[in-house]
């Protein structure tokens, strides 16, 4: 049967908004309609493409969502070889590199070079066909690579199709660049990460090789990923004559191509823009391992050709090493808004890849000990990953006998009370809900963004705040009045009201906002989300039972313990009684993209899961499905275990979704 013209054009209207929207949300972080708003739009969408298949468009808003998940990653023969770089380290070896071009092009001039930092991510390809994204693969080892198409379509900077003359002139278009996880976004993911009782990641590459190699592109999907586009794989198109120009033709098909790219003349002016690159280096949000010098023009490299799967056209010219030695002043010991105190070696200030370092974590006792740090120890360090400068190891021949050990305090530093070390744990806490420093960090956290966003209160208002006894806990914050806030150094009449604006519109916070602004140790942003989804209310949530909260994806027993000894606090309890009297409104929750993936679906299961089959009936029923015993073509969604039956075969005839375990759990 045709689709009727109407939803048709419903369609149409819905994927333009979509769009448009994503677009001031991802690219200026500007969303123009409420989440809620948008969840209807996306679900009205999702709706249409279920009951009329045939009309999905490829490059669909849907598609950035995610698909089913993959066994495996077929493998993708690059149709041009993925390159490697040679590399040099000082601007003599490049002067070298820059003599063989001109050898190589017999020529006398100098050379016309494109430079680019050189991003630290993994370098992937994309395939355009007739203007359509149609695969994305990783480098792999050059020759062949991963099948990561799922996954690229996920991340917001890729177009999912070009511009229609594009399109029509160049019906094969490889595109090449690299996916990175921006260091800001990087730090945020692994708060995240612990506090569903994850690992951690190393660094943001790590993060992003992570993050785009998974079988379930719906976890992608929820990982802050970019792409930068740093080139055209077969440099035979006429209008692009050379890297510079084919990196604006990049940027205005809507690539994200990066900033820091230069065309210059000879070997002074790029050794200068690398001196340059090395500055600004630590100010950059995304890491970078060094700068990549390309012969810009096509029919040079073309001529310079290359030798053992590199060009002889580009090089690398890498940072040097990010190790280097200074001496420990002291050890102090910092606590932190959950009462986890660290300790952390004051160092003789350092600079060490284009930063001054005078500060390094020392994590817990235990890592102190088994470095064996002492006040006056020579060390080394280096910056782990560009992000937090570590100390790698103590030089103990340089001792002369005046260093002096250090170990945990016995009280916090900061109150007093005696610190402890809890079974299990590595950290020493001290558990004073009225530790000052505790405090100021609490407050901090509060009123931060993704929390309660109190625009105007940050570290430096928050120290004040509690230093002169204005606020104690959060609470307080909501009872500030004007004339206490202008006795503070440094607060005029404006600054007051706006900060007493900002404190008064962060009372229609949504629920998963304020339970993140709590501060329940282990529970950040992700974790505030999935409580508020699965209660709703608040008042739920504090009423909630340890096997209601196990129960919940993602909230492991460390997580509900904390939940629970929060809200047996009874200074906690009373804290969120004064924010409530003050009018913040703790409205209830329900997201609407969530419930409506499973209210009213018809599941059936098949395979072994990692509970009974009747535990997840309740489950899917809990959130409004409904389990059936055999696949039929009014089959929603097919359940897929270990192991499964011959449902997963008719449920293939059938074209029925498949969906795995972990993948259900999201969706509810
Ligand atoms: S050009 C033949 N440009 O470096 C040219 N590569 O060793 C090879 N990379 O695997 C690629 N930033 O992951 C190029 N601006 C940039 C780059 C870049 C990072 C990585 C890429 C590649 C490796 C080559």
């Amino acid at each position: 049967m045709a689709v009727p013209e109407r939803i048709i054009q419903e369609y149409k209207t819905l994927i333009t908004q979509i769009r448009q929207n994503d677009e001031l949300y991802y690219k200026y972080d500007r969303p123009q309609i409420p989440d809620a708003e948008y969840d209807i739009l996306f679900d009205r969408l999702l709706k249409i493409e279920n009951a009329h298949p045939e009309i999905v468009a490829p490059d669909s808003p849907s598609q950035r969502v995610g698909a089913q998940p993959l066994p495996e990653f077929k493998s993708v023969t690059h149709r041009i070889r993925m390159l490697s770089l040679q590399k040099v380290t000082s601007k003599e070896e490049f002067s070298d590199f820059d003599r063989r071009v001109k050898e190589g092009l017999e020529t006398g001039h100098d050379i016309e070079y494109t430079v680019e930092p050189k991003l630290d991510g993994l370098a992937v390809e994309l395939i355009y066909e007739n203007g359509i994204l149609k695969v994305g693969s990783t480098r792999g080892d050059g020759a062949r690579g991963e099948d990561v198409t799922q996954n690229l379509k996920t991340i917001r900077s890729i177009p999912l199709r070009l511009s229609p003359s594009v399109s029509q002139k160049f019906p094969l278009l490889e595109i090449r660049g690299e996916v990175i996880m921006r260091k800001s976004a990087f730090i945020k993911l692994n708060d995240r990460m612990i506090a569903q009782n994850q690992p951690p990641f190393a660094n943001p590459r790590n993060a992003a090789a992570g993050s785009l190699r998974q079988l379930n592109s719906k976890i992608t999907a929820d990982r802050p990923l970019i792409f930068y586009a740093y080139g055209i794989s077969s440099n035979d198109i006429p209008d692009l004559p050379t890297q510079y120009e084919t990196m604006m033709f990049l940027k205005d098909e809507g690539f994200l191509i990066n900033e820091q790219i230069a065309k210059l003349i000879g070997i002074d002016s790029v050794s200068a823009h690398f001196s340059a690159l090395t500055e600004k280096r630590p100010g950059l949000d995304y890491e970078i391992d060094g700068m990549v010098i390309k012969v810009n023009k096509y029919a040079e490299q073309i001529k310079l050709g290359e030798i053992s799967r590199a060009p002889r056209w580009a090089v690398a010219w890498k940072f040097a090493a990010e190790e280097t030695e200074t001496i420990v002043k002291d050890i102090i010991f910092s606590v932190g808004r959950t009462g986890i105190i660290t300790p952390v070696a004051k160092l003789e200030p350092v600079r060490i890849s284009g930063v001054t370092v005078s500060n390094a974590s020392l994590h817990n006792e235990d890592e102190m000990l088994a470095l064996d740090i002492m006040i006056g120890d020579t060390v080394i360090i280096r910056r782990a990953g560009d992000v937090i400068p570590e100390v790698m190891e103590v030089i103990k021949e340089k001792r002369n006998g005046n260093e002096k050990p250090v170990s945990m305090p016995k009280t916090c530093p900061s109150c007093g009370t005696s610190t402890v070390r809890p079974e299990g744990s590595a950290a020493h806490r001290c558990f004073n809900a009225a530790c000052p420093a505790q405090a100021i960090e609490r407050i901090f956290h509060f009123a931060a963004k993704g929390a309660m966003d109190i625009e105007g209160l940050g570290e430096k208002l928050a120290t004040q705040l509690v230093e002169t006894g204005l606020v104690k806990n959060p609470a307080d914050i909501y009872y500030l009045a004007k004339d206490k806030l202008l006795t503070l150094e440094l607060m005029g009449d404006k600054k007051a009201q706006n900060l007493l604006s900002a404190i008064e519109i962060s009372k229609n916070r949504e629920l998963p906002n304020i339970i993140s602004a709590l501060g329940i140790f282990g529970v950040g942003e992700t974790a505030a989300k999935t409580l508020a989804e699965k209660f709703g209310e608040f008042d739920k949530l504090a009423r909630a039972q340890y096997d209601e909260l196990i129960s919940i994806e993602g909230i492991g027993p460390t997580l509900a313990q904390s939940i629970l000894d929060y809200f047996a606090n009874s200074g906690n309890r009373e804290m969120i009684a004064k924010m409530k009297k003050a009018g913040v409104g703790f409205p209830s929750y329900k997201s609407a993209r969530k419930s409506t993936a499973i209210n009213g679906k018809t599941f059936v299961i098949t395979g072994t899961l990692s509970n009974s089959r009747d535990h997840f009936k309740k489950l899917i029923e809990s959130a409004g499905g409904k389990v059936s015993g055999s696949v039929s073509s009014k089959t929603d969604y097919l359940l897929v275990g270990d192991t499964p039956g011959s449902k997963l075969d008719n449920a293939k005839k059938l074209r029925v979704k498949l969906i795995s375990e972990e993948e259900l759990m999201r969706l509810l």
